[in-house]
């Protein structure tokens, strides 16, 4: 029992299962395979259940039924007798299972949506009151261009959109009915799938029995979407902790969300940013499980099947947490200008835009490019930032500098001077900030 009962895991689908046994009920009552009045009675009796359900009711059955289905059938029994035998009328475990795993994970897409957005409107926030803050763009982990702190923001709320949306998808796939696919075959009773396809709002009926029973496909998608969540989320996590670390402090954390160590007094640790960083890794360990699971597995149902579910439940559990923690984590955060302003003292920041500037005057791209490059080398060499050599320097390397090169190193007129879609231009930004705010208004 120890070994195979699935009870302790499966519970958690009990009331996607409550539902989809009232409406069972109801569809067999409504093709004459059993009395009205039998059915009003399981239905009063599963709601019983479900009334009476306990969080301790977990483990204090866990020996005794093999699985949530066995449990609803068994307890059933008890409060309405021998008339509880008739839900299972017509059905399998492989197509009831299925089907109470569809009912509950579309529940939990429309709420991990919700927390999603929620998500969002923190860092939007956030990058509205980082309104005109630059910091050095990376690439390499090394400073590139000066950036807007509230443009970088704004890429991870791009990102989670993307996640939203790849999740608002697969719940197409998700929404299937697989009732009256019995254990593989379908089933010779005249059940009514469009009636129960209705009642249990499934966007449509399965096609063939055999994959209904036998796929878990919809549950490797939702996973590898969730996958991409969190290493999103692991990759902002990363930012705010470079961001926290002393070489940058760009940002203080509130007390709240942070913790101190045992032994070093001073120390303020970004514990909630580690940990969806670390936890990213046990997400994309149950992608990687429920594609192994299914790997080379013959139709139909096999008990390997069962496995789907802890994988399953533990990403979304993990998932609502880090989304709880997540919004209220990132606007308790401040920011340090202070700290940016002196990691902008770099001159090597502007070489690009010493680079557009030889193009604009009428320079080939490759040759600006090549140019810079010396002069980069000429600075190093004679240990003074760019903004330090003369103008007859400038003028060795190319007759196209004038005096107007001096203007470019500074950080606004870098990312003032970007003229893109998708850029760092201010005037941009406060747009795309705008936008934002109007697209996850709350309803
Ligand atoms: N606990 C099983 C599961 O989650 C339910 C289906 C069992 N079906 C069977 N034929 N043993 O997959």
């Amino acid at each position: 029992k120890d070994f195979s009962y699935s009870f302790a895991t499966d519970s958690e689908l009990l009331h996607a299962e409550v539902d989809v046994n009232r409406a069972y009920a109801r569809m067999l009552a409504k093709v004459g395979l059993i009395s009205r009045a039998d059915a009003r009675k399981i239905v009063k009796g599963l709601d019983a259940v479900e009334l009476s359900w306990k969080p301790v009711t977990r483990s204090k059955y866990s020996a005794l039924y093999e699985d949530i289905h066995s449990f609803i059938q068994g307890e059933l029994e008890k409060r309405i007798g021998a008339v509880a035998k008739k839900i299972h009328t017509g059905r399998s475990r492989n197509d009831l299972v299925v089907t109470s795993t569809r009912v509950y994970l579309r529940a939990e897409i429309e709420a991990i949506s919700e927390k999603i957005r929620e998500t969002q409107r923190a860092l939007v926030y956030l990058a509205r009151k980082a309104k005109g803050m630059i910091i050095p763009g990376m690439t390499h982990l090394k400073k590139a261009q000066p950036v807007l702190l509230s443009h970088h923001l704004l890429a991870y709320v791009e990102m989670l959109q993307d996640d939203s949306d790849r999740l608002r998808n697969a719940r197409a796939r998700v929404n299937v009915l697989g009732l009256g696919s019995a254990a593989l075959a379908g089933s010779a009773l005249p059940l009514d799938q469009k009636f129960l396809a209705r009642e249990l709002g499934f966007e449509r009926i399965t096609s063939n029995s055999m994959a209904a029973t036998s796929d878990r496909a919809f549950i490797a998608e939702v996973l590898s979407v969730l996958a991409m969540l969190w290493m999103h989320l692991s990759r902002l996590a990363d930012d705010f902790i470079l961001w926290n670390s002393e070489p940058f402090n760009f940002v203080e954390l509130d007390d709240e969300f942070a913790t101190g160590s045992s032994l070093m007094p001073q120390k303020k640790n970004p514990d909630i940013f580690e940990l969806i960083r670390g936890r990213s890794g046990v997400i994309f360990g149950h992608l990687m499980s429920i594609l192994t699971i299914q790997k080379g597995l013959s139709l139909c149902y096999n008990r390997d099947l069962q496995e789907d579910k802890p994988g399953l439940f533990d990403t979304i559990y993990k998932t609502h947490l880090a989304l709880k923690l997540l919004p209220l984590t990132l606007r308790s955060v401040t920011f340090n200008p202070e700290s940016m302003a002196l990691s902008l003292l770099d001159d090597t920041l502007f070489a690009t835009d010493i680079v557009e500037y030889l193009v604009r005057k009428g320079m080939a791209f490759s040759d600006a490019h090549e140019t810079v490059g010396k002069v980069i080398r000429t600075s190093i060499e004679s240990r003074k930032p760019l903004r330090a050599l003369k103008l007859d320097v400038y003028k060795k390397f190319s007759n196209k500098f004038g005096p107007d090169i001096y203007k470019l190193f500074n950080a606004e007129a870098s990312v003032r001077a970007k003229k893109t879609v998708g850029s760092t231009n201010p005037g941009r930004v406060g747009r795309e900030m705008t936008k934002w705010e109007r697209l996850l208004r709350k309803k």
